[in-house]
């Protein structure tokens, strides 16, 4: 099947698509309930925020709900005391949640584990305990590199609440990549796995950390989970197992008070140069924008049961697979592995096994899944599901027709969620109860204000694209980037004056309705995730053979977009004797140096690259040529 086209198809989507009535009485939030919402947000958007925050708990209250006197390091809830763990854990331990199933979690293997909010609550304290035995104080930074196992939502947590930081590193890094971040974060605990499964392979995790951890001055120790009993070596005294840990230690510890403006997590996303960005969120505007953002987007019920497929590596994990669905009080259910293994109706098996009831997933996923046709869905009872999600990258109307019919009966609403590792919830998306158009992400939430304007900063007309901004604070907005107050100021508040910058292309058509056209910036969006051509150029320039290196995104009918790059090859290895043999070692290099993440399709040899006379590559140019496409002006192009 092609999708090739998927853009033009979005330009052209007229289709609508209204929600069943019933869903309608009986959404948390009714079409009269969001009118006032989305007024009470325009007209006092302080106050709609504080109403949210007052449905979570405080240790202290805040003595102002915004302070906005040093943009753009906005401060929501400034003077409050709280923890995410709270909220997320201990709280539910005295209400009749506390024998509800917080977490499911599914192997690869077929293995199962179920843990009540009492029981996450124990394991959390358990490990907590252990972490401060360990010296982890508040403030200091814990990097988790791990799979989708229980122990990785119990290892967030538990640093979350005695007040440390944790930070994430998706599973599909590699070692130097993870070092990286390991070394920008000054980490001083590492926590990891001996392995995992993917496509029935167990996978060595620890093996990587090894060689990532090796010459990191920061790191003391490293705590190892088992999993799948793959040959790992312990260096003593650094590394020490999970399991031996937490036995000993008292199920019950003291939850760190927080400043509402206390570092919660930092976690590393791609930019526009080689060094990624370390996003900073806080505990206290945080919680209040994904409690509120979940509960009224995805319409939580008690009896709900909530399958997100990101991994817990990226936000999307952070925001809606723990700490969202917990904050909600209802159950999350985690699947370890890949989503063709054993064979293509995993994720139906899944849904149909537990129940679920909200399924939040990804396009890239959905155009994998649709390949295989309808009679692995039809193989499974999907008649739980009651709604439907889509993040990372804009959907193409096939693929959500394909999804709404054979997924969701007809029945579902596809809720497709615009939003950004910095944004930390939910920003632009529908409610159950909107009218839909496929491949549009609806309209800016209730409290937010949202535009797409000009160079110049001005709106533009309906039908037109331009840059997608957002003009006021809202409390789940990253604090900042880690020790990088210049860049942030940079790269988000400087192109229009006092908004926000989200870095993405975008249109709204005559109903207001808004439609994401990708970046606007050089960073790919790879099957969701985000890898900027910097990084993938100084990877290749880190080759003996590359003397220069230039990388575009060229369209791919799975993974939305892949990365095509340009070498200029040094003197010593032009007319390489085994050309393609040359392009597969650089293919290897970059695997190695960036991880599975980074998928590059292919590798052209070129003995001159497009360039502005100041010397800057012209990706433009190359991504022109290769999409067939008038290259537009080059007046500013380098002579021969
Ligand atoms: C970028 C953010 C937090 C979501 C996971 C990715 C793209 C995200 C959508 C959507 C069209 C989307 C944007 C955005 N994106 N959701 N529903 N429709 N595009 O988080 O890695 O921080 O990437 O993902 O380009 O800027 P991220």
């Amino acid at each position: 099947m092609e999708h090739n086209g998927a853009l033009d198809s979005l330009l052209q989507e007229e289709r609508v698509f209204r929600p069943l009535p019933q869903l309608v009485i009986e959404a948390n939030v009714n079409p009269q309930e969001y009118d006032a919402a989305v007024r009470n947000g325009n007209d006092d958007y302080l106050s709609y925020w504080e109403d949210a925050a007052r449905e979570l708990d405080w240790f202290r209250k805040w003595n102002q709900v915004l302070d906005d006197s040093n943009p753009p390091f906005y401060r929501w809830f400034p003077g409050a005391k709280c923890n995410i763990v709270y909220n997320a854990l201990d709280r539910h331990i005295t209400t009749a949640n506390k024998n509800k199933l917080a977490l499911i979690w599914e192997g690869e293997t077929g293995d199962t584990q179920k843990f009540t909010y009492y029981e996450l609550y124990r394991a959390v304290n358990r490990f907590a305990n252990a972490l401060r035995s360990l010296g982890i104080k508040k403030g200091d930074r814990v990097v988790i590199y791990m799979s989708p196992l229980p122990e990785t939502i119990i290892a967030m947590l538990a640093v979350a609440k005695i007040g440390a930081v944790h930070c994430m590193v998706f599973a599909g890094f590699s070692a130097k990549a993870l070092r990286e971040r390991i070394n920008d974060a000054q980490a001083k605990l590492v926590i990891t796995a001996d392995g995992f499964y993917r496509n029935g392979r167990p996978i060595n995790l620890k093996k990587v950390i090894d060689e990532a951890v090796e010459g990191c001055d920061s790191v003391d120790t490293v705590v190892v989970v088992h999993r799948a009993n793959v040959q790992v070596e312990m260096n003593e005294p650094r590394d020490l197992w999970y399991e031996a840990l937490v036995r000993q230690e008292s199920p019950e510890c003291p939850t760190e008070v927080m400043d509402a403006n206390d570092m919660l997590f930092l976690l590393y996303s791609s930019g526009t140069t080689g060094k990624p960005k370390g996003i900073v969120h806080g505990h206290g505007g945080y919680m209040v924008g994904v409690h509120r953002s979940l509960n009224w987007v995805f319409d939580i019920k008690p009896t709900d049961i909530f399958c997100c497929t990101a991994d817990v590596g990226w936000i999307t994990g952070h925001s809606y697979v723990v700490y969202g669905p917990l904050m909600a009080g209802t159950t999350t259910v985690l699947y370890e592995g890949h989503p063709l293994y054993p064979q293509a109706d995993r994720m139906w098996d899944v849904i149909a096994k537990y129940g679920v009831t909200i399924f939040y997933t990804a396009p890239t996923l959905i155009r994998m899944l649709m390949r295989f046709g309808t009679q692995y869905p039809k193989m499974h009872d999907l008649s739980t599901l009651r709604l439907l999600g889509s993040v990372g990258e804009p959907i193409n109307p096939e693929a959500w027709v394909w999804f709404y019919k054979n997924i969701g009966r007809s029945e579902c609403p596809i809720i497709d969620t615009w939003w950004q590792t910095e944004t930390g919830s939910f920003i632009i998306c529908p409610f159950p109860i909107s009218l839909l158009k496929p491949g549009s992400v609806f309209k800016p939430l209730p409290g937010i204000e949202a535009d797409v304007v000009d160079e110049q900063g001005n709106p533009v007309p309906p039908g037109k694209g331009g840059q997608l901004i957002l003009k006021r604070p809202w409390p789940s907005m990253l604090l900042g980037l880690y020790k990088d107050p210049e860049r942030y100021k940079e790269a988000y508040w400087s192109q229009v004056p006092g908004a926000y910058l989200a870095g993405d292309v975008a249109r709204k058509d005559e109903d207001g309705y808004i439609w994401i056209q990708g970046r606007s910036d050089d960073v790919l969006n790879i099957a969701g995730h985000r890898i900027g051509t910097a990084e993938l150029e100084s990877a290749l320039v880190a080759h003996r053979a590359v003397a220069e290196a230039a990388v575009i995104g060229v369209p791919d009918s799975i993974k939305g977009e892949v990365a095509k790059a340009f070498v200029i090859l040094n003197e010593d290895y032009n007319d390489p004797e085994d050309p393609d043999e040359l392009l597969k070692q650089l293919k290897d290099h970059i695997r190695r140096e960036l991880g599975p993440v980074a998928v590059v399709k292919s590798i052209e040899i070129r003995e001159k690259l497009p360039k502005t006379r100041s010397g800057k590559i012209m990706r433009r140019i190359l991504k022109a040529e290769e999409m067939g496409e008038d290259v537009g002006d080059t007046s500013t192009l380098e002579n021969d």
